[in-house]
């Protein structure tokens, strides 16, 4: 991916997190996902008053690239507030998981008005090594 790609990527995730719905934890996330075919695709995490029933914004995202028929994500990039760049969960790291083994994961701590405190990269197999897969079954 190219250096200007990677950054409308960044926005995208950006953007996506100011409409993040979390009126319970405060803590507002944005992610977007590129594809092999270079589309994009962006999500927040949506919480509710049933905690359980709140979505992360990984999992949002994936759902918005199944939706729109693409299956072979390359890229995730997460946003986070605060100054460190928050690491997807257990979960949305299986979920990302299911539609590509290894992906490039940029993590990001930015403020409202999108200025970075840190971004760190790396990757899903290093986030989830030995991952459990369809194959199992
Ligand atoms: N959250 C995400 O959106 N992605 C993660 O990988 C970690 C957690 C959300 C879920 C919840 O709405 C809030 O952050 C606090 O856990």
């Amino acid at each position: 991916m190219t250096d200007a790609l990677l950054e409308k990527l960044v926005l995208a995730a950006k953007e996506a997190r100011s409409h993040a719905y979390a009126p319970y934890s405060h803590y507002h996330v944005g992610a977007a996902i590129a594809t092999k075919s270079g589309q994009l695709f962006a999500g927040c995490n949506v919480e509710n008053a049933s905690y359980g029933a709140g979505v992360c914004a990984e999992r949002n995202t994936i759902g918005q690239m199944v939706a729109a028929g693409a299956t072979e994500p390359t890229v995730c990039v997460v946003v986070t507030k605060g100054a460190l760049a928050g690491s997807p969960c257990g979960i949305c790291r299986q979920v990302l998981s299911e539609f590509a083994r290894e992906m490039r994961i940029v993590l990001i701590a930015a403020n409202d008005a999108g200025e970075e405190a840190m971004r760190r990269e790396t990757t899903l197999t290093a986030l989830l090594p030995d991952a459990f897969d369809g194959s199992a079954l």
